[in-house]
């Protein structure tokens, strides 16, 4: 038998919240009429931060599973609600309310992956917890995609951090430097 393409009953825990996810997404009506965010944008962005995360927990050895469930989740409140307004931690607890109900998880697996997704917006916070920081880095190193300025409306306080990330994140990765990006991060190292 070849592969699944997501269909039938042979999904795996985190692809069944992965496809949960793309519905919501097509589904959302907040997305299609608020304006902060939409739908197409929403599913390539969770897409987008499921691979990265999925790749960083490959590289520092995190649990892959729990890293690309966590990735998935990472804006359900923005999927849901269609605004920014404290969506990781009112996410975290929308995330918790669907791994609980699903009965596919551990209490502490659906631990981590809360907190991970309750932290993911403090960017200038460098936790020890290997699961937390994969969001917040997938995060960064994705929404960068979309253009090396796609965060210039935050504070600089924010904004050293996202550079300081991303500068950080290129080189573990090889990826050579943007210039752009370590020119802001000398200029805004005063907040680091
Ligand atoms: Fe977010
Ligand atoms: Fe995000």
């Amino acid at each position: 038998m070849g592969y699944h393409h997501f269909r039938g009953s042979a999904l795996t825990r985190s692809e069944k919240i992965q496809a949960k996810i793309v519905r919501l997404i097509l589904g959302s009506s907040p997305l299609a009429e608020k304006g902060e965010s939409s739908r197409e944008w929403e599913l390539k962005h969770s897409s987008g931060v499921i691979a990265f995360a999925r790749l960083f927990a490959q590289k520092r050895g995190v649990d892959t599973e729990l890293a690309e469930i966590a990735a998935a989740l990472h804006d359900i409140h923005v999927v849901l609600e269609g605004t920014y307004d404290s969506h990781a931690e009112l996410g975290a607890q929308e995330a918790r309310k669907m791994l609980s109900g699903s009965g596919d998880f551990s209490d502490s697996e659906i631990s981590s992956i809360c907190e991970a997704i309750a932290s993911h917006s403090k960017k200038w916070e460098y936790s020890n917890t290997p699961l937390a920081e994969i969001i917040k880095d997938a995060d960064c190193l994705d929404c960068f995609m979309y253009g090396e300025k796609v965060y210039d409306y935050k504070p600089e306080a924010e904004l050293a951090h996202y550079y300081n990330r991303i500068v950080r994140i290129r080189k573990e990765l090889s990826l050579p430097p943007i210039p752009y990006f370590n020119a802001r991060l000398d200029e805004l190292e005063e907040y680091l």
